[in-house]
């Protein structure tokens, strides 16, 4: 029996039996898709194990239910690791997604831009990424399976998927490499100006934790990030929590497009 076994029963209780079939994590101001899905709101403060840190623009609610014809399972909040120091922190929602039967989870994110190209308002489909903070959510973790492969821990076939989607919606979408940057504190350009030389495209606080736990649990995995400034001290646009949040909706609108296309034609 699964070691969540009470959360899942609590959750079919309330959204019904029906295997999940894909779970979607909301990134800074992309919660507004939780509200396209027709389906049931569950807050995390309800489901022992979620987090329940809260980090404005998040909406902390599992949202499940059906988007363009699949059966989802929406996370409108993530942990981040800069929260509580703990890099496992979304290990029980990946691990129930698993349990309610999804086979994939697609992880969306705020990022900053590295690359000219990729201005604000585009949005990059992750190829790989590096982890700068030389953090792992699997430490701790006493079996052999903690030693999980990452080459291709982003789905090269979900990868062809999404740019499928994004070419057939007419929107223009990078492909790039991520580094994850513990954050809270935004980088140095100093720290930008390396880890573009180690080959990051963007940069971002998230989303490595969840893709290394999900292939750990054995769900494909992809990403896309939404670029809401460029990356310190390559421009002199502001960069602050408040203008992610301002500049998110422009990338996500493109977002949503491809989600909605990519699962239409699932
Ligand atoms: N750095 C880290 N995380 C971010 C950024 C950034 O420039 N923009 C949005 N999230």
């Amino acid at each position: 029996m699964s070691r969540n076994a009470d959360l899942l029963s609590l959750i079919r209780g309330r959204a019904g039996t029906a295997p999940v079939r894909l779970g979607l994590i909301l990134g800074s101001g992309l919660g507004h898709l939780a509200n396209a899905v027709d389906g049931v709101a569950i807050p995390y403060s309800d489901l022992p194990g979620f987090p329940h840190a809260e980090v404005s623009g998040h909406n902390p609610n599992l949202v499940i239910g059906d988007l363009e014809g699949v059966r989802v399972a929406v996370f409108g909040g993530r942990a981040h690791y800069y929260e509580a120091g703990n890099p496992a922190a979304m290990r029980v929602p990946l691990e129930v997604l698993r349990d309610l039967g999804a086979d994939t989870v697609i992880a969306t994110n705020a990022a900053g831009s590295m690359r000219p190209d990729m201005p604000t308002g585009s949005i990059m489909c992750l190829t790989d990424h590096i982890n700068f903070s030389g953090l792992n959510p699997l430490i701790g973790e006493p079996t052999d399976a903690r030693f999980v492969p990452m080459k291709d821990a982003y789905d090269p076939a979900i990868r062809a998927a999404l740019t499928a989607a994004a070419k057939a919606e007419t929107v223009d979408m990078a492909q790039g490499i991520y580094a994850w940057y513990s954050g809270p504190s935004f980088e140095t350009p100093a720290e930008i100006r390396a880890i573009r030389m180690l080959g990051a495209d963007a940069v971002g606080m998230s989303t490595v934790p969840e893709v290394i736990l999900s292939r750990f649990l054995g769900l494909r995995a992809a990403a896309i990030s939404t670029i809401t400034n460029m990356a310190a001290g390559m421009s002199d646009e502001a960069i602050s929590h408040e203008h992610t949040k301002a500049m998110a909706p422009i990338g996500a609108a493109k977002l949503e497009k491809v989600l909605r296309r990519f699962l239409r034609d699932l």
